[in-house]
């Protein structure tokens, strides 16, 4: 493959010369362009996109680090930024961090590293390792889901708080009373806004639930099944008569703990998820749920990014979505 050097040698130029010729940044003499162009035919010389993106600064490619690639959530999350980018003319490159900071501070380098236009970020902890790499290196940057207090950036946020409250106000307005929660990892901010609104609807309710009713998960089902047996495990006049899960995926681990038990869902124990993935309709029973506005924070986070990378200056803006209860046959 020839090189740009060899291509400049060859047309008598310097490398810099080649480069206005090739990227029309300057004008040069009309005798020296054409052999500028004789020796790229000669030689077969193609540019190289990362290199010419180097020189434009612009490859065209988005990047998006998700905390859990198997989650359906960001999934949808996903799908929405890739229609936004797609429609812009952007790739996107995927990266799943494994809600690991190290594994997500190295694919923040490789997509520095790809010279990407811009970078979304779901991030797997509440003290990203590497925001200062990220601010110093001037990639504009979109923050999802998952707020990063103090820093300034634009984001694309539901409103957890909210979620929160009407999952347990719900299940408050069933006659519950010993309701128990399931949190995410508690340094995130969703799950941290989502328990309070836990706490605020059982305070109005003049609950001050015990701390055996609140079990830390990690956002995936297993942590919602142990949960659950956990609860399960309680005495006769503590156990919960219904539990709020801080997402889909731990209220499917849970059902399961219930139905293994030899107990059933909402009769003697009744289950509230949060997201409203695809799923949450499809187990049985149909999932009561909160369901996020997955799919459009993704393309809303997209179209911020684009907007951003064509315009740096504008100042942050913060977006906080609405989310709604759906009421299946869980509760
Ligand atoms: O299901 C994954 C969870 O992590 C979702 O609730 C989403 O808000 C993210 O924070």
């Amino acid at each position: 493959m020839a090189t740009l050097r060899e291509v400049a040698r060859r047309a008598g130029v310097s490398i810099a010369t080649v480069s206005y010729v090739l990227n029309g940044t300057r004008r040069v003499r009309p005798e020296v362009e054409a052999r500028v162009w004789e020796a790229v035919a000669a030689l077969g010389y193609r540019p190289n996109r990362v290199a010419r993106g180097l020189r434009r600064r612009r490859t065209h490619v988005l990047g998006l680090i998700v905390p859990d690639s198997a989650n359906p959530f960001f999934a949808e999350v996903a799908r929405g930024l890739e229609d936004a980018s797609f429609a812009a003319e952007y790739r996107l490159i995927l990266c799943n961090s494994d809600g690991d900071p190290l594994k997500e501070q190295r694919y923040l380098e490789v997509l520095l590293e790809q010279r990407v236009d811009g970078i979304a970020l779901v991030s797997a902890s509440a003290a990203p390792l590497h925001l200062s790499t990220l601010q110093a290196s001037g990639v504009p940057f979109v923050v999802v889901d998952r707020d990063l207090p103090g820093l300034e950036a634009d984001c694309v946020l539901a409103d957890n708080l909210q979620g929160g409250y009407l999952a347990t106000r719900h299940l408050l307005e069933r006659g519950h009373r010993r309701i128990a929660c399931i949190t995410g990892p508690s340094d995130l901010t969703p799950s941290a806004d989502r328990v309070r609104g836990y706490r605020q609807a059982m305070a109005e309710a003049g609950i001050e639930p015990p701390d055996l009713w609140i079990r830390r998960g990690d956002f995936r089902a297993e942590s919602g099944y142990q949960a659950a047996r956990f609860f399960l495990s309680l005495p006769p006049g503590l156990r919960p008569t219904a539990i709020f899960a801080c997402n889909d995926l731990m209220a499917i681990g849970a059902l399961r703990a219930i139905g293994e038990a030899g107990l059933a869902v909402p009769r003697d124990i009744a289950l509230v998820g949060f997201d409203d993935i695809t799923l949450a309709a499809y187990v049985i029973p149909p999932l009561t749920t909160v369901a996020q506005p997955t799919y459009e924070m993704g393309r809303l986070a997209g179209e911020l990014l684009i907007q951003r990378i064509q315009e740096r200056g504008r100042p942050p803006a913060r977006h906080l979505l609405p989310v709604r209860l759906v009421v299946r046959q869980s509760a």
